[in-house]
């Protein structure tokens, strides 16, 4: 959602710093751009609907001469995408730029007008702007101001904040979205996210909640809400600036889809015994002592991998798994024991829903666990105990390694509590040759292409898989909604006959998944059912299915490894689709990467 950028220093064009930045957070989904700067004491503003390349384009011809800059990508929550509704939002000697949702800000907003204040924009972002300029005029400092103003908003925000009046400071503060200091020599980065400051610095200090920066060329200082001063940790990011890059790719996603089996070996890597017939997991000796409920949360993809988690778990741990998505969790008053743990499992480490179910189940003094990708993230720093997947960044807004990876953390995790009461070497042995299994997987791409390449002009499809592979075609579902705008239901093939078997006719084609396990047959019979009806039927499967329309045939593996293999063909069949049929891969409309509002 959306991003920000910030920069103040004499070594670096402001322009450079912010349209980089500003490029490496589009994939965070977003409909406009804008950046302001500090000129002779002026404030300059140039702002657009569309791309972060049109507002590159607006200002080609603008050099900035200042030290004091900032940047915004806009996902639009409070009003149209448009220019008036783009950041920076200026009201007075005060420029604003906002990710979050002011929550009461229809209040503020009536009680400003009748204060005299006039609004430009519909967005709420232009109420803390006003707050902070109403503060400005009694405070003696911009930092004082903005900490006054934050008191009276309810809501998230992650904002950074210019005054006209004191031009050589950049106040920064956040509340539940997500902001990270970049620290350079004498100069300072600020960003939503980490790929917009890694061309310029590797240190950075991550701002928590109710916490904020206050920056000059010189030096950074961080206070609480109070005014008082609080030292942070100042952490080295490891990624280089190329795990950013496309690296020849013509897109994110399918540099993401073939980077799986590195990340895979990057995530097992730590977690194995020498002889890989143990798993070693960094969590607390007794952290599952007496565990009775696991409750597994996430939202969309990571939803997918959870409940994946819960096959696993119950099979291999014997634990019961209870799964919900984070946006009904937090709302439904959950019955919560003593006994219970809950596991999130993000990505980012900033959704919105995620990070509130993770705070309930705090509240409600239960254990909790976090799977994240992100490093020092709200939910990873929330989450008593953390484990880390190590997909690297994702770019890419339809979510792929980062999948198998959290499934990798899901295997990892099932097997080490089985490892207590069982003798589980063999399965643990396995998924060393999880990478080998999906090269083979994505030496059929051409062949998967070819299949995308019959159907891309289909209106629908249908994913069907049982057991462990349900979760499957739920993702492939997903997938192909996300980045190709086709509808797409992932079922259970054990309920098409209680409704979408009445959608099947020769237009529709179904995604068949069968794993050839004890219910292999029952899949044929679902199979034998489409055919029946004159369904178009593309099989992906461990052998070749003759009624089929098409098949992708995949390498026979144990249970548990199945859904990584799975998982390939139908990243690839939705990225194909996606590609004839002209759509953005890489930033599909209306979505966000990381969804940082409710
Ligand atoms: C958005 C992204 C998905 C992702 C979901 C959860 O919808 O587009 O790819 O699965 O958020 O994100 P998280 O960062 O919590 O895994």
């Amino acid at each position: 959602m959306c991003g920000i950028v910030g920069y103040i220093g004499t070594f670096r064009d402001p322009k450079e710093v912010l349209l980089t930045g500003l490029k490496h957070l589009e994939y965070r989904g977003y409909d406009s751009a804008g950046v302001a700067w500090l000129e002779n004491g002026k404030t300059h503003i140039e702002k657009c609907k569309g791309k972060v390349a049109q507002l590159e384009n607006q200002i080609k011809n603008v050099s900035i001469k200042s030290t004091i800059a900032l940047g915004h990508t806009r996902w639009a929550t409070h009003g149209k995408p448009s220019t008036i509704n783009a950041h920076p939002h200026q009201v007075g000697n005060i420029t604003v730029v906002h990710n979050g949702i002011i929550e009461n800000y229809i209040e503020l907003k009536k009680e400003l007008r009748a204060q005299g204040y006039t609004f430009q924009s519909e967005t709420d972002t232009e109420v803390i702007a006003c707050l902070i300029k109403k503060e400005s005029e009694k405070s003696k400092t911009l930092e004082e101001s903005v900490q006054k103003a934050l008191r009276k908003l309810q809501g998230s925000y992650a904002i950074v904040v210019m005054n006209e009046l004191e031009p050589e400071k950049l106040v920064a503060a956040k509340k539940a979205s997500p902001l990270v200091i970049g620290i350079g020599k004498k100069e300072y980065f600020l960003a939503s996210d980490i790929p917009a400051l890694l061309s310029f610095t590797k240190q950075v200090a991550y701002l928590d909640d109710y916490e904020t920066a206050i920056l000059t060329p010189h030096r950074v200082e961080f206070q609480n809400m109070k005014g008082e001063h609080i030292s942070k940790k100042i952490t080295t990011i490891t990624w280089s600036a190329q795990t950013i890059e496309k690296a020849g790719f013509e897109h994110f996603m399918l540099k993401e889809i073939y980077e799986q089996p590195q990340a895979i070996i990057h995530t097992l890597s730590g977690n194995l015994s020498e002889n890989h017939d143990k798993v070693l997991l960094p969590l607390e000796e007794a952290f599952f002592n007496n565990v009775q409920t696991i409750y597994l949360i996430a939202c969309g993809t990571a939803w997918h991998a959870s409940l994946i988690g819960k096959y696993l778990l119950e099979k291999f741990a014997n634990i019961r798994a209870e799964i919900d998505l984070a946006s009904e969790f937090r709302y439904r008053n959950p019955i919560l024991k003593e006994n219970d743990l809950l596991i999130v499992t993000s990505q980012s480490g900033e959704t919105a829903d995620s990070l509130a179910a993770l705070q309930l189940a705090k509240e409600r003094g239960i254990k909790t666990l976090a799977i994240c990708n992100a490093k020092e993230s709200s939910i990873a720093r929330a989450a008593d105990q953390i484990i880390y997947t190590e997909a690297g960044p994702e770019i890419g807004v339809a979510s792929t390694k980062a999948f198998t990876t959290q499934i990798l953390i899901f295997n990892l995790l099932s097997l080490y509590l089985a490892q207590k009461n069982k003798n589980v070497s063999k399965e643990i042995l396995e998924l060393t040759k999880i990478p080998s299994y999906m090269e083979q997987v994505l030496s059929q791409a051409e062949k998967i292409k070819n299949i995308a390449s019959k159907y891309y002009q289909k209106l629908a499809a249908l994913y069907m898989g049982r057991d462990i592979l349900y979760p499957i075609a739920l993702e492939g579902a997903l997938k192909l909604k996300e980045i190709a705008y086709i509808q797409a239901h992932g079922y259970p093939a054990g309920e098409m006959k209680h409704g979408p078997i009445a959608l099947v006719d020769q237009e529709l084609p179904v995604i068949a998944l069968l794993q050839n396990d004890s219910i292999f047959e029952k899949m044929m019979s679902n199979v034998e059912e489409v055919k029946a009806r004159e369904g178009i039927v593309i099989a992906i499967s461990q052998k070749p299915i003759k009624i089929a329309d098409d098949n992708i045939i995949l390498p026979l593996a144990q249970w548990h490894i199945n859904p990584f293999l799975y998982s390939i063909p139908i990243q690839l069949f939705a990225y194909y689709m996606a590609r004839f049929k002209g759509t953005d891969v890489d930033q599909p409309r209306n979505l966000a990467k990381s969804v940082t509002v409710e």
